[in-house]
Order: C-alpha cells, then structure tokens, then sequence
C-alpha cells in the first residue's frame, strides 16, 4: 500500500490543482487565489476556493474539500484508483504502476461483447478493402487522398457488396446473433439479415477513449436514391449527443496545442491531419450537446468552431456562439461565411497552405455574430426589426472593443432603420438593467409607442399629408421619396386617394391601404391610424414644408454617409478602422456615432 501511496504523491505533485479543476468547471483568479461555483451544493456565489500554494480546494458553504485527486473521485464520483488515473492522463504522466488500478474500472460488463463485436467487424472492413472486390472502394479513398496513412490511422475499411458476408463473419467469430443487431448494422429480417452498411466505404467511430462504437458508411457514386452517408443508429453503446468523431485522437494533442478544431464532418477531419492538424473533432451532422461541451472543457483548451459557409453551417455556428457563451469556455469562429467550400475541398483544390490560411482567420463571437445577423438577419417587418435588437443587443453588450462597437450599432441601425440614438439608448439601459431584459421601445421613446424611423421629418410630412392635400402636392412636386419605407409607402397611398378625393376620410383609406396586397400592411395601417390622430403641428404652409424637406434632405445625407462608413470599415484591422471613424467625426462633428461608456471595464 505504500506502493500506492507514492504513486499518488508523484502525481499529485506534478498535478497543478487549478488546472485539474479548470477541466471540469469554470474557475476565476481573485487576488492570489482561485474561486469557482461549488458543483457540490446549489451555489449561487463562487463558495469554492482553490489555494494554487496549498494545492488544495475548500467550499466555504458546503465544506467539500480536498486535493486535486479527490476533486475529480467526488466530482465524477469515482473510485481512487480511477480518480489518480484521469489525473495522470491530464499531465500526461504514464506509468507502469498504473496499471494495477485497471480493474477497478467501471464497466459494464453486458456491453463488453457490443465492443467486441465493434471491435472485430472494424478488423473485418479494414480486411475487405484490400480484397479484389474492395478495389473500387480502395480507388475511391485514394482518388480522394485517404488511402495509406488516414487509412490505417482512421481505420478506414469497406463493407462488401455481399452484405450476408460480415453478419456471417461475425457470426463465425461467436458474437450471437442478438449482439450483431444490438450494434445496429442489421438491415432485412431477422432469418435473413443483411449488413445495411454493404458496398459502402466504412468509417469506423470511436468513443472518448477509443473504443469503436459505431460507424458511418459512404457511398461510392453519386446516387440519387440512397443517402450518402449511412450513420450507426443509438445503440446502447452509440449515443450520438455523445460523440465526437476524432475525440479520442485528439484529446491528447488539444491539451498540448492549446486548441481544438470543431468542425462539420469527418472528411474535414481528415483534411486538417493532412495539413498537419491533429487536434479536431467533428459534429457529424448533429448539434453541440451539454454533453460535448463536458468532453471538450476537459480539453482545457480554445474552442475553434468552423462549419461550412452555407446558410445552415452558419445557422449551427451561431446556435453553438449562443450554446457557448456561458460556457466558461474559451472559443472562436473561423470566418467562413465567404467560403462556399468546405475545409477538405481547400485542401485538395487550393493545398495545404491554404487551408492553414483559412483556418487561422478567425473572428470573436460578436464580430461573427454581427457578420450573421448582417448577412442573414431578416428585417421585413416591424416584429422582425424588433427582435434583431433582441438579438443583438446582449451580443453588442458584451464588446469592449471601441471600434467593434461602434460596427456593431452601426449595422444594428442599417438593418432595422431604428434611430441610432434610441439604440444607445437601449444599449444603455440594458446595461443598467440587473436582470439583463431588452428595454421596451416605450421605455426608449416615451412618446411612441413604436419607434419606425429616425426621421420625425419624414413623419411630419406625413402628417402634413393626411390633413391637408397640398401637402400632397407639395410632396409629389418637391420631396417624392422617403427614406422609411412605411412612410414612402402612405405617401403613395396618399397621393392615389387624393387623385379622387378631395380630404382624408381615413376610415376608407384604411380600407383601400387593407385591399392591398403589400408586404406589411398591418405596420402601414397602424401607423396610418396613430398619425391621423395627431394634429399637434402649426398649420399648413409650402414654408414648413421647404423646412421639412430641407431636414430630411440632411438626414438623408447623413444615412448616406453612414452605409458608406460601413462599407470603408469592412474587414479592415481596428486601427484602420479607429482612422476611419476618427477622419469621420473630424470631418462631420458628429456626436451620434456610438462611444464606449468610459465607466465599463473590459472584461
Ligand atoms: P457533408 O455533406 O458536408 O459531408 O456532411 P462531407 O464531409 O463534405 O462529405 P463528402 O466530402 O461529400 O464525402 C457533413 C456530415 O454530415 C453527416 C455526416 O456525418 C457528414 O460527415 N451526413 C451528411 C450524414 O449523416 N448523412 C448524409 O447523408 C450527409
Ligand atoms: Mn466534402
């Protein structure tokens, strides 16, 4: 037993204790010590303090306590022997006398033949593609570029066309029957099963300490009747929300890089291992799981999220942005939004330095994610302005960066034509706010309920309009376009009702306006509705009116400038674009361009 003892002593004191514990949860610096939320009671407050001198952690509430090596025991809720050998895989530390604590693993025995049939059907693929009728599968992975090294590392095999064959291999080898269908390859009817995986390229997948688990199959041609990729189905020991292809491989090389690779699929696995990557993983089709997100903070390492540059690859990265972001966890995007193809088609079309150049552009989570809503965001209708502000104020929240959020205001405001000013001032309400709730736009601008557009001119003339039908003539000769394009569309409203009428009934010219068959009708309506209702502006004349076209003409100015800004700023570095902002403000002593609140401190 002192054998055991000294053992642990070893490890423990090449173990760093905040570093043990970083791979489980979230851990902060205070002063010359570390504190997190206790995962051993209901913490609200980071009650757990670890003492990197002592080497030991406490909670202050609940009491737990202990070394690095009890931590993961009670965290995991594991035996010793288990706990001292997690730590040892951590730093890294191999040892022969480990080997002694090998029984004490947990396993549950009914799944060991499930492994063992894996085990040998991934033997027997490998087997089959080097046979005379796997030559057209050996072809295909060496036309792509997978044939010697990715084939034997990735185990990459071929399941004859002949699909009785496996079954009856696996069969010969003594896995019953009830164990081939439970690792779910088994396709026809129980007394004349096929391998459903037959005449395929086989993939073999792995779980988090290597073991197969399951497998995705490709076809060889473009086929329009059958899916190109046949994945394992859940089995007992294939649990999807789980699994991350590659992670068994790449744990160990993560923890040393300091990074991991998340990507789409396992081909762009294979593509970043040829360009000399090892640390990635891929999804496989699915989204990120609580349960990922376990597997990969034990990496300890930065999250590099990168999936296709098409609507639905965005689409997952800014589901998993939102997933991570109180994570704890330390992430970036690869800005892969101008890049139709994936990883493995850079690197077999444009080669390795290329794909590395790729992979090394990433961008923060709120560059990526005002690049999304710019890209994609859809403003059409009021509901939809609305809730991009919901969406994006929190990400907008969290820079603390100058000129980025300056950008992202900007593109908040170009999107959803909501008043710059009133954004601020959302912005800083929100800020304010201690439950973190987006401010409603009655908060933000008392006097309306909605707030359209930034342009009370363009709405006065609209009044102007509603009341008076030389206002109407005044606007078709002098002013003939808005900028708000409910605004642009009453104006037009206006001037087909005035052609055969002389004043307003609104009543009708509402129902004339619901006839229509425009995008929008019901913001139009309302906001028919609350303007004919004010009467609150001096009476008419062509004066107020030059007055109001004089106004809107430098607002539209402004607009102009504004998108232009944006446009100069795109993809520039942050100096380059503090010089643009600042040559702006210079030359336009403009006081509505967004500025840091000096009070807040960057995270
Ligand atoms: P992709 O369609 O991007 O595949 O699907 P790929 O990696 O580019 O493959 P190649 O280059 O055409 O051979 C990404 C992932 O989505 C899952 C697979 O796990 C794949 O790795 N997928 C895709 C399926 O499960 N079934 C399918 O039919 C297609
Ligand atoms: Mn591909």
């Amino acid at each position: 037993m002192a054998f055991k003892s000294n053992l642990a002593d070893e490890i423990l004191h090449r173990a760093d204790i905040v570093e043990v514990i970083s791979n489980y949860i979230p851990v902060t610096k205070k002063g010359r010590n570390y504190v997190a939320i206790c995962p051993f009671h209901d913490d609200k407050n980071p009650s757990l303090h670890i003492s990197k001198d002592k080497q030991i952690y406490k909670c202050f509430a609940c009491g737990a306590g202990g070394n690095a090596i009890s931590f993961v025991q009670n965290y995991e809720k594991i035996s010793f022997g288990d706990a001292l050998k997690k730590v040892a895989d951590l730093i890294g530390f191999d040892d022969e006398r480990l080997k002694q604590y090998q029984h004490l693993n947990k396993i549950d025995h009914t799944l060991v033949p499930l492994y063992n049939c894996l085990e040998d059907l991934t033997k027997y693929y490998q087997y089959c593609l080097l046979t005379e009728e796997g030559k057209e599968a050996k072809n295909y992975l060496d036309q792509r570029g997978l044939a010697g090294d990715i084939e034997q590392t990735f185990r990459l095999g071929y399941a004859l066309n002949n699909g009785e064959a496996s079954i009856e291999f696996l069969q010969k080898r003594g896995h019953s029957i009830k164990t081939i269908e439970a690792i779910g390859i088994m396709g026809g009817e129980l007394n004349q099963p096929f391998d459903r995986n037959r005449g395929r390229v086989m993939f073999p997948i792995a779980d988090r300490d290597g073991k197969i688990v399951g497998f995705s199959g490709r076809i060889l041609q473009k086929r329009k009747d059958v899916g190109k990729y046949v994945n394992s189905p859940e089995t007992p020991v294939f649990k999807k929300s789980q699994i991350l292809y590659n992670f068994d491989r790449a744990k160990t090389t993560a923890r040393h890089d300091g990074y991991v690779y998340i990507l789409e699929g396992f081909m762009d696995v294979f593509a970043l291992y040829r360009a000399g990557i090892n640390s990635a993983v891929a999804l496989m089709g699915t989204a990120l799981t609580k349960e990922h997100i376990a597997m990969l903070r034990s990496l300890n390492a930065e999250l590099r999220i990168c999936l296709d540059g098409d609507l639905a690859g965005q689409m997952g990265m800014l589901k998993i942005a939102k997933e991570l972001s109180n994570s704890g966890l330390s992430y970036s995007f690869v800005d892969s939004s101008n890049e139709q193809r994936d990883p493995d088609e850079i690197l077999t079309q444009d080669g390795k330095e290329a794909l590395l150049k790729y992979l090394d552009k990433r961008i923060s989570h709120s560059v990526f994610a005002m690049q999304y809503y710019r890209l994609h965001g859809k403003a059409e209708t009021t509901n939809d302005r609305r809730r991009l502000v919901v969406e994006m104020l929190p990400i907008i929240d969290t820079i603390t960066n100058q000129e980025e959020l300056m950008d992202g205001l900007l593109i908040l405001k170009s999107l959803t034509n909501f008043p710059l000013e009133s954004l601020k001032k959302s912005l800083d309400l929100y800020r304010k706010r201690s439950n973190k709730t987006i401010p409603s736009f009655r908060e933000v601008h008392p006097e309306r309920e909605l707030i359209r557009h930034f342009s009370f001119a363009e709405r006065d003339v609209i009044i102007y309009m509603l009341h008076d039908k030389r206002a109407a003539t005044y606007y078709e000769a002098n002013i003939n376009y808005l900028y708000d394009d409910i605004y642009r569309s009453i104006a037009n409203f206006l001037i087909d009702y005035y052609d055969n009428h002389e004043a307003i009934d609104v009543a009708e010219l509402i129902n004339t306006i619901a006839s229509n068959d425009t995008e929008g009708v019901q913001d139009i309506i309302e906001e028919v509705s609350s303007l004919s209702l004010r009467n609150d502006l001096p009476a008419y004349s062509d004066k107020s009116m030059d007055e109001l076209r004089l106004t809107i003409e430098a607002e539209r100015n402004k607009e102009m400038k504004e998108r232009d800004l944006l446009e100069q700023t795109k993809g520039k570095s942050d100096a380059e674009k503090a010089a643009i902002y600042a040559q702006y403000y210079r030359k336009n002593k403009d006081d509505n361009l967004p500025v840091l609140d000096k009070e807040r401190k960057p995270n």
